[in-house]
């Protein structure tokens, strides 16, 4: 699984301390600080992260501003691109299970590094379950194509 991950400059720490415990953790991830080589703020941040899963470059993204919120309302943009903004890790691994959403989103301003690294995980470590799911999930992608164009 290709990993990417960015931030805000609310976020910096934050992310650095997630990237390297997923380093750790053996994943391939891509940190793209973009906001180092732009000028820019949340919403062209978490855009330039969205299109890189949109176009298959990387299959799960991890996007952390102040709130999680910014960075998910931009991501979901995107066509492709499902994200969720999670604090705790039941809804970090549903977000995966029961939405397979491909990006999630976290607040550095919200919760707490530790607890951060323990929801990336939850939501790494899991899969689409398919089941019930499958129908709603199915409808979100074609609801999707009313307005965006894949
Ligand atoms: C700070 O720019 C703050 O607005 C941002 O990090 C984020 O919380 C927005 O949703």
């Amino acid at each position: 699984m290709k990993l990417v991950i960015d931030c805000d400059d609310a976020a910096f720490d934050f992310k650095d301390a997630i990237y390297a415990h997923l380093k750790e953790e053996g994943y391939d991830i891509t940190d793209l600080k973009y906001s180092s080589t732009h000028e820019c703020d949340y919403p062209d941040i978490a855009f330039n992260l969205a299109e890189k899963i949109s176009d298959g470059t990387y299959d799960r993204g991890i996007l952390i501003c102040g709130t999680g919120l910014g960075v998910a309302m931009m991501a979901n943009k995107v066509p492709g691109v499902f994200a969720g903004t999670c604090s705790d890790c039941f809804a970090a691994e549903r977000l995966a299970k029961s939405n397979d959403a491909n990006v999630i989103t976290m607040g550095a301003r919200c919760i707490g590094v530790e607890l951060g690294k323990m929801i990336a995980d939850a939501f790494l470590k899991s899969e689409f379950g398919g089941g019930g799911s499958t129908r709603k999930v199915k409808r979100m992608r074609e609801l999707e194509t009313k307005y965006c164009h894949h």
